[in-house]
């Protein structure tokens, strides 16, 4: 059943795939990508933010299904979440360059689209995957304080008002790092645990 959620995210889709003033679009088009608009439940409790969609995710237009997805799905399993409970997005919603970072001019492209998912779904906790997505979201939400790093905020709860109420922030790790570093991976291990409390009914 088609529900305004759903209304409201399709036009945000639409007009990403017709973003012609994206620096990205050229290159998303010479190469058959999708932009990736994100997935999940609209009604979920948790959003994931990541950075950008890498090859995997512009050749399929899904977030996180190559092998940092596998992470995701590793961590949210060690929580008891299955995947369709949560949404799933990015900052940039094209893929960049040789997996190049984003640039800040590509963020601030695409942060009203991410802003306007936010507000669409509703959810309670905003965790970040990496420390693009942490310091986009801790500066929107009027919560960054100068110096911060994911170093020391990784798994911590950050309370922020948005505009449909109160918010939990929840800085992790990217699960790249847990591809090419074990102890990173039982950092993310513990640091999921902190979302526990936000899973249940809306
Ligand atoms: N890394 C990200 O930040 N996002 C994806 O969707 C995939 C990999």
């Amino acid at each position: 059943m088609s529900s305004d959620r759903t209304e409201q995210l399709r036009a945000i889709k639409d007009e990403i795939l017709n973003l012609t003033e994206s620096p990205l679009y050229d290159y998303r088009k010479r190469n058959n990508y999708y932009p990736v608009i994100g997935q999940g439940n609209h009604y979920a409790q948790i959003m994931f933010i990541g950075e950008a969609p890498g090859k995997n995710e512009a050749e399929t237009g899904r977030p996180f299904c190559g092998a940092s997805g596998r992470v995701l799905d590793h961590l949210l399993a060690s929580i008891g979440v299955p995947r369709a409970d949560v949404y799933v997005t990015n900052i940039v919603k094209d893929r960049p360059p040789n997996n190049r970072d984003p640039l800040k001019t590509e963020i601030d492209l695409y942060a009203p689209f991410l802003e306007r998912q936010i507000d669409i779904i509703q959810p309670r906790a905003l965790a970040t995957l990496g420390r693009f997505s942490m310091e986009f979201v801790l500066r929107r939400f009027g919560v960054y304080r100068s110096g911060a790093r994911i170093s020391q905020l990784h798994g911590t709860v950050i309370s922020a008002r948005a505009a449909y109420g109160m918010i939990s922030i929840v800085p992790l790790y990217h699960p790249a790092a847990a591809l090419y570093n074990a102890s990173q991976r039982g950092t993310l291990e513990d640091d999921f645990q902190a979302l526990r409390q936000f899973i249940g009914s809306q």
